[in-house]
């Protein structure tokens, strides 16, 4: 425990001094720096290699830090009720006098936020009066960092400080939810999107125009291994490596199991991991058996499609 505040000491000793850490979350770990701060956030894209055009969430400790910065309405706090803190994004209109880095927003007027679980985090975020802009902790384009030794081998001696809480209990990002205009999905994660749908009360929202937002991040080349993906593989070719979510009889050293018992939950948590390990091998092609598409398995789905294209 003392272990623990004196890094949450050193970790805001960085941010004041507007440099950027590694936060862990419960969905991958971050990449953060003062949201207020157009220097720190700054320095987030250059280390991360990330286009400028592409904005960043800012992470709060709670609703009442938000509402300084953004508007909020029925919707929102209907989500926030139920899932925060947790692994959802939400894409808010920001208010006039909002301190948030027009960086991380790329000039616009609305901005990705959210709230995260993890202990430390939240430790961090209360000790702070600013939120945190955080992406996720890789190179842009690459897979996402759920354990500091990820972080590690992402960005080596430039990155200066890892606040480390272990590894990522979810293991893939947020779920982030456009809330300006009538709501929908932006991009699928650790909050299934029918739990969000049912929250949401559809008659309250149908004279809405849906705001279509186009941004970089949802693009289809992201979550990258860098070598080919191949999906719904019924058996591997040799040299293959094989991703699997239930136990097979035969062994064979190129299986890669992320279940045994097809537990999406338990998948999900081990898919960056098993993809990071899969290219350490050496390995140059994967192939993955069919994920079925239900809970996180969507958001599995999801991300295994944008790593197979080329
Ligand atoms: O779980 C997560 O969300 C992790 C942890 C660290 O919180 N963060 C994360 O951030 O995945 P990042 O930057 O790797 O992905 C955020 C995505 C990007 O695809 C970005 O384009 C999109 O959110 N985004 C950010 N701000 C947005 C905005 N104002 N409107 C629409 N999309 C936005
Ligand atoms: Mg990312």
């Amino acid at each position: 425990m003392k272990k623990n505040d004196s890094n949450i000491k050193k970790a805001i000793k960085y941010l004041n001094n507007n440099e950027c850490i590694a936060i862990p979350t419960e969905t991958v770990y971050g990449l953060a720096g003062n949201a207020y701060s157009d220097i720190a956030v700054s320095r987030i894209y250059k280390l991360k290699k990330r286009p400028r055009n592409n904005p960043l969430i800012a992470h709060y400790y709670s609703i009442n830090d938000l509402k300084k910065d953004c508007e909020i309405d029925n919707n929102f706090i209907k989500l926030y009720k139920k899932f925060c803190p947790g692994p959802i994004s939400f894409v808010l209109k920001l208010k006039k006098k909002s301190k948030v880095s027009k960086i991380i927003t790329n000039n616009s007027n609305s901005v990705a936020v959210r709230f995260p679980s993890h202990p430390l985090t939240r430790k961090l975020l209360k000790k702070i009066n600013y939120p945190l802009a955080a992406p996720s902790a890789n190179i842009s384009t690459g897979i996402s960092p759920i354990s500091k030794q990820d972080v590690v081998d992402e960005f080596g001696p430039k990155l200066k400080f890892i606040l480390d809480g272990g590894s990522s209990k979810i293991g893939l990002e947020s779920t982030i939810i456009n809330l300006i205009g009538k709501p929908y999905i932006l991009r699928l994660g650790g909050i299934n999107s029918k739990l969000i749908y049912k929250l949401i009360n559809p008659l309250e929202n149908k004279n809405k125009k849906r705001i279509k937002i186009k941004v970089p991040g949802t693009s289809k080349l992201h979550y990258s291994p860098g070598i080919p993906v191949r999906l719904n593989a019924k058996n591997n070719f040799q040299n293959e490596a094989y991703i699997l979510i239930k136990k097979r009889i035969k062994i064979n050293k190129n299986y890669f199991y992320i279940s045994k018992t097809s537990n999406l939950n338990e998948a999900a948590k081990n898919l960056y991991r098993t993809l990071r390990k899969i290219k350490k091998n050496g390995y140059k092609k994967i192939a993955i058996e069919k994920i079925p598409n239900i809970n996180i398995g969507e958001a599995i789905n999801d991300r295994i499609l944008r790593a197979s294209k080329k």
